[in-house]
């Protein structure tokens, strides 16, 4: 561990993360040093972060701090790099604006999942979060379409021969996702559920991850919650550097990429899930039954 006076670092080359404010620590980060940047920040929607409150006392305060790191994140990106950045539906129109003058924004993706909670009634429920896909250099940049093919739903029950071929052959059956994403939302009873209100899934991270970025690669995420994107970027053998604001959460990152078992003296344990907790009760009942 590493005390800088505004921020804690743990981890090894290569396998940073930071216990701080995002725009300190990104101040101190070299510029066009990083290959990818995923963020996925507070939406000012007014979400508990373990006491923080995400919500700023005006819009136009929200959108001047979002444009300080969105302009950080730019100036860090190396010319090759890419820039994937969330917001709630109803501010990303401005980080569109915002973000076009200066880089290409290649796709606007729509991360569409199934309801979960109380159900609208009276309107159209949210059922998606946004997120921009945006390049330097639009034609210099990582994009591995290979390792992210999905099915191809053709609705045929038969394979399609594509006769224009000689010899005719099946069309093919896997295809680049289009900017539609489907993945479910993180639950608390999936495997991968860590106490956070927001949580990103894996299977989100990893297409990203895979589609723009090549082993050995940097990762940097700003807000980094239960460090999805580090696990991730882990997992696939990229760098990454992680920034979380609050201890509850950097804790979470610390277990979870097996940086360290104990902080300040407290063993990193993940929490036991109370209906785990209630099918081991159960257990131990039934064993004493026999
Ligand atoms: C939307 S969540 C990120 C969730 C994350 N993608 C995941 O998969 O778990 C945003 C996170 O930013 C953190 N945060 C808020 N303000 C911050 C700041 N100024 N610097 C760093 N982190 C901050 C919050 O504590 C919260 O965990």
């Amino acid at each position: 561990m590493e005390l800088n006076g505004f921020c804690v670092k743990y981890g090894i080359e290569g396998q940073q993360i930071f216990l701080g404010d995002a725009l300190d620590i990104l101040n101190k980060i070299p510029n066009e040093s990083i290959d990818l940047i995923f963020v996925d920040p507070p939406y000012n929607i007014g979400k508990d972060f373990a006491g923080r409150k995400d919500k700023w006392k005006t819009d136009e305060e929200y959108l001047s701090w979002c444009f300080q790191w969105i302009d950080l994140c730019i100036n860090k990106l190396k010319p090759t790099g890419s820039f994937y950045v969330m917001t709630s539906t109803q501010f990303m129109p401005f980080f569109d604006i915002y973000i076009r003058k200066k880089m290409t924004i290649l796709s606007r993706i729509i991360w569409s999942y199934d309801s979960s909670g109380v159900q609208a009634k009276n309107y159209y429920g949210s059922m998606y979060e946004p997120i921009l896909f945006c390049v330097k250099d639009k034609t210099n940049y990582t994009f591995n379409s290979d390792s992210i093919l999905v099915e191809a739903k053709t609705g045929a029950k038969r394979k399609l021969i594509d006769y224009r071929k000689n010899p005719p052959q099946p069309y093919k059956t896997e295809k680049v996702p289009g900017n539609v994403w489907n993945f479910a939302r993180v639950r608390y009873r999936m495997e991968e559920y860590e106490n956070h209100p927001t949580q990103k899934p894996i299977s989100l991270l990893e297409r990203i991850i895979k589609a723009s970025s090549n082993p050995g690669d940097v990762i940097l995420d700003p807000f980094c919650g239960t460090f999805t994107t580090c696990y991730v970027a882990q997992q696939l053998k990229r760098k990454f550097i992680g920034i979380e604001i609050q201890e509850e959460y950097f804790k979470i990152g610390l277990r979870r990429l097996g940086i360290a078992k104990e902080y300040k003296g407290e063993k990193l344990e993940r929490e036991q899930k109370s209906y785990e907790h209630k099918e081991l009760q159960e257990q131990t009942t039934l064993s004493f039954a026999f």
